[in-house]
């Protein structure tokens, strides 16, 4: 029975295809309930009541890709695209560090602006000020070469989500010239590089069923990333997908447990679109598992422009301080935020 396999993927940290397609399919409340406490468990035995922190910059909303389900896709005209400048990106690492970030994430759309000369110039410039602070990029897919520049330059880990591990699937979210096996080679070449690789992909998703799920369960059990991010799938307005439901709380909650059972290690962030479908998705996210939050360091005038989904949460005024916000909150439910690089265990 399904309780029988949570017990087998606790022990053995890995299951065959078919079992992975049978536990998703057979979660209900109990079984949720069940993986939930084990994974918090292992949780605890490796990260105790300690939960890392990562400060996210958006800096840039240009993007040349179009993905369907993606708030800032390239046919968006309504999106007042912006972009954020080397002092502001540094300012925000400045001010990051003396709220008590070790880690800053660079993300953004795929644009151009950011040669490989701009970023490596950044990288080493932040490394500069901040030594004992970790760098994450998270600028979608580029060249070997980039990668490795960016690597010397001092980047620490890298954010691709592989959105999917089914091919036909990975088809219908994107247009033609996205190419799915360009993606998931992006992730093995940043892991031969030596960065801490994240994949990861959305619940709920358009055509996701339990066999695609199924299929992303068994490519990280391959790749062995440091780190999945994972969330619901939250449609936005102005997007192809814009009248597909949206991912459950409780689907993303379970497979949050499931990672956990999967990897114990593993860096797995409460995100923010969870945040977004429930007031206490993020509380609830740890509960399930994770042992990350990634608060939002943008500068509050660019926040409402990165809109990847609708009312995505943390992009108003109220919204300045999101460490402290989210500090709270973990200490709500007995966690603590930590100052440190939360890098991956070995
Ligand atoms: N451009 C980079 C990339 O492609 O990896 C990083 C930015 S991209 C906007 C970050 C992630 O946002 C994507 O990997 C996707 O999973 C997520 N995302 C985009 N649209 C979303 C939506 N409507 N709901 C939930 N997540 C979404
Ligand atoms: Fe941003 Fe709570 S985390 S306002």
């Amino acid at each position: 029975d399904v309780k029988a396999l949570i017990d087998k993927l606790d022990k053995e940290n890995a299951l065959s295809l078919d079992e992975w397609e049978e536990l998703i399919r057979g979660r209900c409340d109990q079984v949720a309930e069940y993986a939930a406490e084990i994974a918090r468990q292992r949780s605890k035995e490796i990260f105790g009541n300690r939960i890392y922190t990562r400060g996210l910059i958006e800096i840039s909303n240009y993007c040349k890709n179009n993905c369907y389900y993606c708030g800032i896709r390239r046919d968006n005209r309504q999106v007042e695209r912006y972009r954020l400048s080397r002092e502001d990106i540094l300012s925000c690492a400045d001010i990051g560090e003396e709220l008590g970030f070790r880690t800053f994430v660079l993300q953004g759309g795929e644009d151009a602006y950011y040669t490989d000369q701009v970023m490596c110039d950044l990288i080493r410039e932040i490394k500069e000020r901040h030594p004992n602070c970790a760098i994450t990029l998270s600028l979608g897919e580029r060249s070997e070469e980039s990668y490795r520049l960016m690597r010397e330059a001092g980047a620490d880990r890298y954010l691709l989500r592989h959105e999917t591990a089914d091919k036909d699937h990975y088809k219908s979210l994107h247009p033609q010239e996205m190419d799915f096996d360009h993606r998931i080679q992006c992730l093995y070449t940043l892991k031969d590089l030596g960065y801490q690789v994240g994949c990861g992909f959305m619940v709920g998703s358009r055509g996701q069923t339990p066999h695609t799920l199924a299929k992303d369960m068994v490519f990280i059990q391959n790749l062995q990333p440091a780190m999945v991010g994972i969330g619901p799938f939250v449609p936005h307005h102005e997007t192809p997908l814009k009248d597909q439901a949206q991912g459950t709380v409780e689907e993303t909650l379970y497979l949050i447990s499931l990672l956990r059972l999967l990897q114990p290690k593993l860096l797995l962030p409460a995100t923010t679109a969870l945040g977004t479908i429930d007031p206490r998705g993020r509380e609830k996210g740890i509960l399930a598992g994770a042992n990350v939050v990634m608060p939002n360091l943008s500068p509050i005038s660019v926040r409402k422009q990165y809109e990847l989904y609708d009312n995505k949460i943390c992009t108003g005024d109220e919204a300045a301080e999101c460490r402290h916000c989210l500090g709270n909150r973990m200490q709500s439910i007995g966690y603590e935020l930590v100052v440190d690089r939360g890098d991956a265990p070995v």
